[in-house]
This record gives structure tokens, C-alpha cells and sequence, in this order.
């Protein structure tokens, strides 16, 4: 990047802050996430880094805190409310252990505890009666904010010990992720624009004129801190103190020896804390002792003694690169945002889908855009928003080419559908996702075939459809590249071991619209036979559970299409066997249902191993389902297993049961 563009980028990337910056602050609303916004300010940070001479005194990173509402009282903090250095990795704990040793050589513990995800409060008692509330501001000078302070029940008015003179309590303002999204409803009910999270409506409260307002919000206080009036010598002394005092503290904090034992609860506490009732978004980790802690000090404006921990953030921005169109196996046009990588929830991320022509026109993604991209848990990432005032100038909107950017033949836009569609089935791509599908997991399940091999076999023509791969012998295999004879061999051995497939599995394999492995295993249980199937009117396979009409005509079109009828042909010229769908089986009549991760296995393949012992999947959880197996971070379909007394399962019981 050259200094004038880094200049225009630094321009830009200011406006943009300091909008959200003024958004948030001032008026209590925002329009992009926390994390989104660090992501903008660590670009400009990086290029200000770069460019040492191009930062300035008013740029955002130079900003200490907020400043208060002119409306409210003013009032000077006894002591600086400082704030914590955020590390994100483990190994990052590590580096800060080593530096505080070399500054004070002692052994001590840690206390630990959650980061509540809300407002840090300062409240002064003045001989044990609630004298002002503040908040943190620029942590020298806060908002006198007691009128609404005072509406918090959680809040004591008078300390339950009678402690002359003036203590002061620490904390954060939260709210429940139930009551925010109860809020949020009554909102969108008044057509009042809605609250984009629990913080941010804690944040707007306490800060309201009227403390009626504030009252009728079900705002809640944990208290982490206690800064003067009472002396303790430990985190675990001023943990317990508080709640003496008659405070609500967080729960679960943890006393760890080490930071492997620290390493531990952070894992931990990643799993559960998406089922807690409160956001949480990280741990403090804490000195223990308060005497080691003091001696070790404060740098700029955090102690080193204690240090937040936080959680991979789930939002990012990035930059769009290249908008590329990939083909699928059924030639469905997708376009693909290519990323500038950036960190995303714990792993990189460099793509993320546009799914189709609809929704990059109501996004309206081009190349060049600044985007702000999503990740949670494990779900594939997705373009949230266009950042319009980074654009640069000069941007296209995008337009979904007439040529298939792969063959060159005409695409075909469908009628009431969204797909826009490559017309030749001999397409390059389309044929090695096809192909792809058929010896994956759910189907064929062919191992050594991977991505690459199979675009070489297609590209020196030595297949074009599945059925070829049958026909293959070791002499072909050996023609590739990075074969020999042994691994030639195998390949073939792997593939000739593979002649017989269950019926469900070759619906899979053959990529019929619209079904998927459960609508497989429903097909072929009640048909038994692909020539039972093949018999079927459309009426005949609306009457399966679970196939409604659209799959049904789809299904009955492509099974009697010219194409399909010479695959099964060719599938039976090259001696691959179709055995009927077994009608008992161990699992025979039980119903399951998958929600959450698993663990060591897919979804698909648990699926499988249900079909295969004569059980059938669902995909909701009703009366009908026997088992539901709910594995990590499981949403709302364990909450209605529990309601309707299901049986409940976990991975590892699942696994016995199958075993
Ligand atoms: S101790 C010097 N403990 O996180 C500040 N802070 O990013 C000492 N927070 O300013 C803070 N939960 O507003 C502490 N259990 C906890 C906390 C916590 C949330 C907030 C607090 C702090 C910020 C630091």
C-alpha cells in the first residue's frame, strides 16, 4: 500500500469510527457490533503503525474513554477507574505471567472470574448508606448517574454491615438475555427501533433522564471490586466480603493454582457460556493475593495484576477482494466473496458465500467493499453488512455473468426460482462436484478420492460420470500425478470394494433436487426398491412422511429425466449393486433426532449409522421422535426434548447404543 493510499484509508476509516463511536456513545444505539468496530479500529491502528507520521492527535486511537452527557452531574473518581488489557490466547497468558514474575519473583494463584458483558458502575457508600453512583466516563471524571442506580434492586441502598465512612463498591450493570430479548419484541411492537443487545440496553438505561424509565427496565448488578472502606487481603477475602455486604457477584469464580488450571476453566466456560442466562464475554483473571497485586502496578490505564481473557469475537470486517461465481453439482451459479483473511471466532476465514443474486442485491456487496462478516459456532460465514461510506470510489455492483464462468455455455434463469443455472451437464464443474457428492460420507463413501485426484482424473478424460470410476484400473490411476504402483493399487481395491450400496445411500449418490439423507432413508423405506420407486406416480411420493410437493415433482422429474435413466444404466452396466432397504434392524421403528456437535462425528454419519441399523432420523424433535441426541452448544431443540419428556441422549451414549 502506498503512503497516499494508506492516507485515504486512514481518512475514511476515521469518519466511519467516530460515526459509530458518536452512534454508541451519545445516542445509546449502534449499528454495527463491538467486535465489528475493534476489527476497524485495530486496521487503523496497524496502518497508523505503519505510517507513524500519519497518526494525529484527534485520531480515534487516541482516545481514552467517553465522555460524559452534558446533562448529568459530574463527579471525580476517588480513585482512577481503570480498565484491562484483553488477550485472546492462551499462550498470551503466558507471556504476561513471565512479565509479572520478572517484577515481582513470588508464587501466587489466580482467582477467576466470568466478564460480564454490561456497564462498569462505581457506587460510594457513606456510612453504609448508598451515597452516588457513577459511571466509568474517561475514568477520571463520570456521570453522576444514582436517580436510576438507585431503581436497581440488586443494588443495596444500606450495606448489610454497619461500616463507618465511605466504602466503594465496583461493578457491572446487566441485563438478561431473556428480558433484552422481551424488550426488544415490545419494541418492534411500538415500532421503536430495536436494541442491538443486552450492553447496549444497560448502557441506554442507566443513562436515561428519567429515572422512571430506568425503572421499568429489569436491569441486575454483579460486583466485582471492592476499591475502598473495607480491608481484604484476597480476591477469594473480597469475593466472599461483597456478598456479606449484600451483593450479587458472579457466579462460578474459581480459585486456580496455575494457568494450567486457568487453561482448563477457560475451556470450559467457552462451552457454556452460550447457555448461560447473561452474556459473558470473557474471564478476568485475577492476582489473588492483593498485596502481590498492588506491587505489581499499572501500565497506562490497566492494572497488571489482573488481565480479561475474552472470547473469540463471532464479527470482523474484512475487505471483499474478488466476487468469484462457483458451479455446483446441479449447475447452480453461486457467488462466492473472496476475503482478505482475517481471524473470525477462533480460526481464519478467507471466504464466505453470497448465496445468490438476491442477496447481494439487498446487501449490494461489490469488490472493494469493507464488509462485516459473521461467524458463530460452527456455521459457515456470512457477509452481514456493507460498510457503503468505506467503498471506494469506482466500484461495480455485481452482476451474475450470461456465460457459465466455467464451460462458456448460456445459464438459465428459472422462473420463480432464484438459482440462475449452467445448462450443460458436461460441464467441468458441475461434473466434479457431482461427482464429488456421490463418493462422499453420506453416499458412496469412497476414502482416497479427494478433491484434486478427482479434477486430474477429469481433466486427462479418464472419467466423466460416477459410474466411470468402476471401470478405472490401476494402469489409468497410474498416469496421475503422485501415483505409484502401491498407492494405484489401493485406490482401485478401495473403489472395486465399494459395488454394493444401500438404497438410501444411492438416492444420496445420485443428487436428486432437493434430497437430502433424511428424505433418502424416508424414500427408500417406503419404497423398499429403486424399482418400486421408479414405478411411484407424484402423488404416491407426497404421501411420504416428510416429502412434500415441490420435492416430490422435482424428485419424479429428475428419476424419469433421460440423463438419469443412463446413469442407472451405466450404474448397473459396471456391476454396482443397489440392496433394498432392510426393514429391521436393532433400531428398527426408533426414530432419531440430531441437534448440536457431536464430536468426533458428523451429522451425516451418525445419520447413517442410524439408517443402517434400521432406525430413521428426523430433523424435528415431535411426539413421534424416541430418541434426541443433543450434543455441544444444542439450541432449541433439547429445550422442546425436555418439554415433551423425550429421551435424551448424549454423543457418547449415542455411540454406545450404536456399538
Ligand atoms: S475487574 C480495573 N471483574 O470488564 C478494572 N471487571 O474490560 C477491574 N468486567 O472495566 C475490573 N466483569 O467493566 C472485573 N468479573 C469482572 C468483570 C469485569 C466485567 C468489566 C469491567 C472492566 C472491564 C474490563
Amino acid at each position: 500500500m502506498t503512503k497516499q493510499e494508506a492516507a485515504n484509508r486512514i481518512k475514511k476509516l476515521r469518519q466511519e469510527i467516530n460515526h459509530h463511536r458518536y452512534l454508541y456513545h451519545v445516542l445509546d444505539t449502534q449499528e454495527i457490533s463491538d467486535a465489528a468496530l475493534d476489527s476497524l479500529k485495530n486496521e487503523l491502528e496497524d496502518l497508523e503503525q505503519k505510517f507513524p507520521d500519519l497518526r494525529t492527535p484527534d485520531s480515534p486511537t487516541m482516545r481514552v474513554g467517553g465522555e460524559p452527557k452534558p446533562e448529568f452531574q459530574q463527579v471525580e473518581h476517588t480513585a482512577r477507574m481503570l480498565s484491562l488489557r484483553d488477550v485472546f490466547e492462551p499462550a498470551e497468558l503466558l507471556q504476561w505471567e513471565k512479565r509479572n514474575k520478572k517484577i515481582v519473583q513470588a508464587e501466587y494463584e489466580y482467582f477467576v472470574e466470568l466478564k460480564v458483558d454490561g456497564v462498569a458502575i462505581s457506587l460510594v457508600y457513606q456510612d453504609g448508606v448508598l451515597h452516588h453512583a457513577a459511571t466509568r466516563g474517561d475514568g477520571v471524571v463520570g456521570e453522576d448517574v444514582t436517580h436510576n442506580i438507585r431503581t436497581i434492586e440488586a443494588i443495596p441502598l444500606s450495606l448489610r454491615e454497619d461500616i463507618p465512612g465511605r466504602v466503594e463498591v465496583r461493578g457491572e450493570v446487566y441485563m438478561l438475555k431473556a428480558d433484552f430479548e422481551r424488550m426488544n419484541i415490545e419494541r418492534g411492537q411500538q415500532d421503536l427501533p430495536l436494541y442491538a443487545n443486552p450492553r447496549n440496553i444497560a448502557a441506554g438505561s442507566i443513562r436515561q433522564l428519567d429515572p422512571a424509565m430506568a425503572a421499568s427496565r429489569p436491569l441486575r448488578f454483579f460486583a466485582w471490586e471492592i476499591t475502598a472502606g473495607v480491608d481484604v487481603a484476597t480476591r477469594v477475602d473480597e469475593y466472599e466480603k461483597l456478598q456479606e455486604l449484600g451483593f450479587a457477584v458472579p457466579p462460578d469464580a474459581k480459585l486456580c493454582h496455575t494457568l494450567k488450571e486457568v487453561e482448563t476453566y477457560i475451556a470450559t466456560e467457552e462451552k457454556r457460556r452460550l447457555k448461560r442466562t447473561f452474556q459473558v464475554d470473557g474471564l478476568v483473571i485475577k492476582v489473588n493475593d492483593l498485596r502481590t497485586s498492588a506491587r505489581l502496578g499499572i501500565i497506562g490505564k490497566a492494572p497488571r495484576g489482573s488481565i480479561a481473557y475474552k472470547f473469540a469475537a463471532e464479527e470482523a470486517t474484512t475487505i471483499v477482494e474478488d466476487i468469484v461465481v462457483q458451479v455446483g453439482r446441479t449447475g447452480t451459479l453461486t457467488p462466492v466473496a473472496h476475503l482478505r483473511p482475517v481471524r473470525v471466532a477462533g480460526s481464519t476465514v478467507s471466504r464466505a458465500t453470497l448465496h445468490n443474486m438476491d442477496e447481494i442485491k439487498r446487501k449490494d456487496v461489490r469488490a472493494g467493499d469493507t464488509v462485516v462478516i459473521r461467524k458463530a459456532g460452527d456455521i459457515i460465514p456470512e457477509v452481514v453488512k456493507v460498510l457503503l461510506k468505506l467503498r471506494p470510489e469506482n466500484t461495480r455492483p455485481f452482476r451474475m455473468p450470461k456465460k457459465c464462468p466455467v464451460c462458456g455455455s448460456p445459464v438459465q434463469h428459472e422462473q420463480g426460482e432464484v438459482a440462475v443455472r449452467c445448462t450443460n451437464m458436461f460441464c467441468f464443474s458441475q461434473q466434479r462436484e457431482r461427482i464429488l457428492h456421490a463418493i462422499g460420507k453420506s453416499a458412496f463413501d469412497i476414502d482416497g478420492l479427494g478433491e484434486r485426484i478427482v479434477e486430474q482424473m477429469l481433466q486427462e478424460g479418464l472419467i466423466e460420470e460416477v459410474p466411470d470410476l468402476w471401470e478405472l484400473t490401476e494402469g489409468d490411476v497410474l498416469q496421475l500425478e503422485g501415483f505409484a504402483e502401491k498407492s494405484a493399487h489401493n485406490l482401485i481395491a478401495e473403489i472395486q470394494s465399494h459395488t454394493s450400496i444401500t438404497f438410501s445411500r444411492f438416492l444420496v449418490a445420485l443428487g436428486i433436487p432437493h434430497v437430502g439423507v433424511v428424505t433418502a432413508q424416508d424414500l427408500a423405506r417406503a419404497f423398499t426398491t429403486l424399482k418400486a420407486l421408479l414405478k411411484a406416480s407424484v402423488e404416491q411420493l407426497v404421501e411420504v412422511e416428510g416429502v412434500g410437493k415441490t420435492v416430490a415433482q422435482a424428485a419424479h422429474a429428475y428419476l424419469h429425466s433421460d440423463s438419469i435413466q443412463h446413469l442407472l444404466e451405466r450404474y448397473s452396466g459396471v456391476g454396482v449393486k443397489v440392496v433394498p432397504q432392510k426393514q429391521s434392524g436393532a433400531l428398527h421403528g426408533k426414530t432419531f433426532v440430531f441437534t448440536g456437535s457431536l464430536g468426533d462425528i458428523s451429522r451425516d454419519e451418525a445419520k447413517q449409522l442410524v439408517i443402517a441399523a434400521g432406525g430413521r432420523v428426523a430433523s424435528a424433535v415431535g411426539q413421534q421422535v424416541d430418541y434426541v441426541v443433543v450434543g455441544e452448544e444444542a439450541g432449541s431443540k433439547e429445550k422442546k426434548a425436555k418439554q415433551l419428556g423425550l429421551h435424551i441422549l448424549s454423543p457418547s451414549q449415542f455411540k454406545k447404543m450404536i456399538a
